[in-house]
């Protein structure tokens, strides 16, 4: 046989081989579906309302897990279990306990249907990583997919199915407490995050290594007046649509199986009752089909919010608005089966609810394979194992940013004699973990003074609190000078309680706590030079510092490796590379600042009195959206364009070439933003539409492409309609959103 032809033969015959065991794949997952969707419907038809509003009720194991988990499963919960009024644990955790409590399930009750458990998996359950606002900082979606896989191979080796992350809530307002768990002020960053989480998560469910995603809190949660958690939020559709929901759409076109509904109201209508987002926007427009689950109790909120007069009607109104599941109110098992025989819902919407629950559970495998995640043996080898911890340092690595590096004085030398390691978090073993620490053990945490004794072994080190973060005493203040006075250079590490954020944790105040930035003026006046590291769950307030201290790394809250990350900046063996995915203010009162603004009718001009400003501070922000430093430096050569006139259906070649012109390897976040600068209706001075993360040797440089369609250029109209206008507009790309260089083209 010629070898042409016989090259063709093979090719032929292998590419009938794959069609046909694609199609086989498919139809086998044609046919799960078909089977699936068969399955729920004969388990329906066996259950009683009771029992179906049984499967929508979600209830805490307690509040203990780990080593406090409580073993001998409560009566109130063998009950709840064996006559089918539960449908779902959250904070049951381990091998051993999810085994027993599904063993109850499948094997005591009437209609042995799986019980589902959910935890809080937000960034690690016992190997804890950094928290989600750092590893937005990366930059870097591949690397949070990575992250979130391993989270979810620890999680499911716990017994845990379901995680309720990614938490993809835009936050403007610092003050937030819980702007450390999501991925900051820009809808962009926030999109890729939550979908490279959800995929992370999620991977291939048919595996026990991966668990459900849920999106939360739907929606707008970060716009709480004030910065007060839980607080009112009123935004326009606009703003909605544009800034708090893209997130949320990403996060179910990843695929995301659940979605959480927010303690909020928008506008006067609570998300646990919002039929235009539960189920208008959520289900019509954007075709979910997983479930929806309520935040804690937040059904039973609606009679605080003042929309319902009790609990039975607060339960009306959530389940007809679209919430499937209901966490902790208690009030679906209590009083859905009588709404339904009062008509008040209607069976199908009971039988809907319980539909979706039951696909992810058959999703899952847990009719099939009931202890597939309880396995003690996998939970012993995969809890905290080598592959999980390296990738905790990998990520606490790359989610540093270097905010300040005068004259170079980082990274420093290995050979230092004596270095001065200062400051109420310089050997914090508990902080570094953040908040929604869950399992995580502080023992397991290296501090920075241990990973700066291992990476400089020689130098005398010498370690002084100086102050505690919050309290107001300076008496350690001449211990920490003395031991500035004998060191060759000063690490100082200042920054927040891992407490002073997360859920229920705003402050008033974004400045540092304490007398911290007391204590950073005193070791100023020595004159050796100072290196301060923050560790801190929101931006904060550091004029002084910022001004004054020649280098500054902010390092979040970094988990259990945090130190080790640190120290590999500090001295060298990582070149930093994350970038701020949220705005610095420059005190609270600056708050709300953030880098897609409108420009106003009066945009601040220091020559023009009558312009937006303050009279008593500088109106660009401390540090902007998108800044972070490296050891090396990049230029910019001019952005060119492949046109400067596109028509709609055109696309736009937008190319910059990026050089490596300093002395060290390092990664350059090159950040893509456009401007619509006449439109029906007002829009940013900017908005973040793409980005890549480039690696570029000493010396190296390389073009790199972005496409822009009319997509990236439309916006929601006077009338609510997604559309593209003609005109002109400005294509910047650049390090930052303050340091972008732009072209302008016009749109026909
Ligand atoms: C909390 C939080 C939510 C969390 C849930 C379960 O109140 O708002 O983010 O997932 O309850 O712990």
């Amino acid at each position: 046989m010629k070898k042409s032809f016989r090259l063709l033969f093979i090719s032929l015959v292998s590419f009938l081989f794959i069609q046909t065991s694609f199609l086989q794949k498919n139809n086998q997952k044609q046919l799960n579906n078909t089977d699936i969707e068969r399955r729920i419907d004969s388990v329906l038809s066996l259950m009683t309302s009771e029992e179906k509003a049984g499967q929508l009720n979600q209830l805490s194991y307690g509040f203990g897990w780990g080593p406090d988990v409580i073993l001998q499963i409560p009566t109130e919960y063998t009950d709840l279990i064996r006559s089918g009024k539960i449908g779902s644990f959250l904070n049951a955790t381990g091998a051993k306990l999810t085994r027993e409590l599904q063993r109850i399930a499948v094997e005591e009750s009437r209609l042995k249907i799986p019980l589902l458990f959910g935890f809080d998996v937000i960034h690690g359950v016992k190997t804890i990583f950094p928290v989600p606002l750092a590893e937005a900082s990366s930059w870097d979606p591949d690397l949070v997919q990575m992250s979130a896989s391993l989270q979810a191979k620890e999680a499911a080796s716990l017994g845990i199915h379901w995680t309720f992350a990614p938490m993809v809530d835009i936050a403007r307002d610092p003050r937030w407490g819980r702007i450390v768990e999501g991925s900051g002020e820009d809808p962009f960053l926030g999109s890729e995050m939550a979908a490279a989480r959800v995929k992370g998560f999620q991977g291939d469910l048919s595996s026990n290594k991966n668990i459900i995603a849920c999106a939360k809190h739907f929606a707008a949660y970060g716009g709480a007046e004030g910065g007060r958690d839980y607080n009112t939020v009123d935004i326009s559709e606009r703003t909605l649509r544009e800034i708090y929901l893209p997130p949320f759409k990403a996060a179910v076109d990843a695929g995301a199986q659940t979605i959480m509904c927010s303690f909020n109201e928008i506008s006067g209508v609570p998300s646990s009752s919002n039929k235009f987002l539960l189920t208008d926007i959520l289900r019509n427009e954007w075709k979910f089909n997983g479930f929806v689950v309520s935040d804690w109790n937040s059904i039973g909120e609606l009679v605080n919010h003042g929309v319902a007069a009790n609990l039975k009607e607060a339960a009306m109104l959530a389940i007809n608005a679209g919430v499937d599941m209901d966490m902790e109110s208690r009030s679906y098992v209590t009083y859905l089966s009588d709404l339904v025989k009062e008509g008040k819902v209607s069976e199908d919407r009971l039988n809907e609810a319980v539909k979706r629950i039951l696909r992810i559970k058959f999703k899952l495998g847990l009719f099939d394979t009931p202890y597939k995640y309880c396995n003690e043996d996998a939970e012993t080898m995969t809890v905290m194992s080598q592959e999980i911890q390296d990738a905790a340092l990998l990520s606490a690595q790359k989610s540093i940013v270097l905010l300040k590096n005068q004259n170079g004085i980082l990274p420093l030398k290995k050979d230092l004699k004596s270095i001065a390691i200062i400051g109420p978090l310089a050997n914090s073993k508990k902080h570094p973990l953040g908040s929604w620490e869950q399992m995580g053990d502080s023992n397991d945490v290296i501090t920075l003074l241990d990973g700066i004794k291992k990476a400089a072994p020689q130098a005398i080190i010498s370690h002084v609190k100086g102050c505690t973060i919050k309290g107001k005493s300076k008496n350690d203040f001449p211990l920490a000078v003395e031991a500035a006075k004998n060191s060759d250079i000063v690490i100082l590490a200042l920054g927040e309680e891992g407490h002073m954020s997360g859920e229920a944790r705003s402050r008033s105040s974004i400045e540092l706590p304490g007398v911290q930035n007391e204590l950073a003026v005193e070791l100023f006046k020595i004159g050796k030079p100072i290196i301060v590291v923050l560790m801190n769950g929101r931006p904060l307030a550091i004029n002084w510092i910022a001004e004054n201290i020649p280098a500054i790394i902010e390092s979040w809250f970094l988990g259990i490796k945090s130190g080790q990350a640190i120290a590999d900046v500090i001295f060298g063996d990582v070149n930093p590379g994350g970038k701020l995915p949220v705005t610095f203010p420059r005190a609270t009162g600056h708050i709300p600042i953030y880098y897609n603004h409108k420009n106003t009718g009066r945009p601040s001009n220091p020559l023009d009195y009558f312009t937006s400003k303050y009279l008593d501070l500088h109106l660009t922000p401390l540090f902007p959206f998108g800044y972070g430093l490296s050891y090396t430096n990049f230029s910019y050569d001019e952005i060119q364009l492949n046109k400067t006139k596109i028509k709609m259906d055109d696309t736009l070649k937008v190319s910059v070439n990026v050089k490596n012109t300093g002395n060290y390897d390092g990664e350059e976040v090159v950040q893509l933003y456009i401007q619509d600068v006449t439109a029906s209706i007002t829009r940013p001075v900017k908005e973040l539409k793409g980005f890549k993360k480039i690696f570029l040797k000493k010396g190296e440089s390389r073009d790199v492409e972005f496409i822009i369609t009319k997509n990236e250029l439309s916006f929601y109209d006077a009338s609510m309609k997604w559309i593209a206008e003609p005109g002109s507009f400005k294509v910047f790309a650049g390090s930052n959103s303050a340091d972008a260089q732009f072209k302008t083209f016009e749109l026909d």
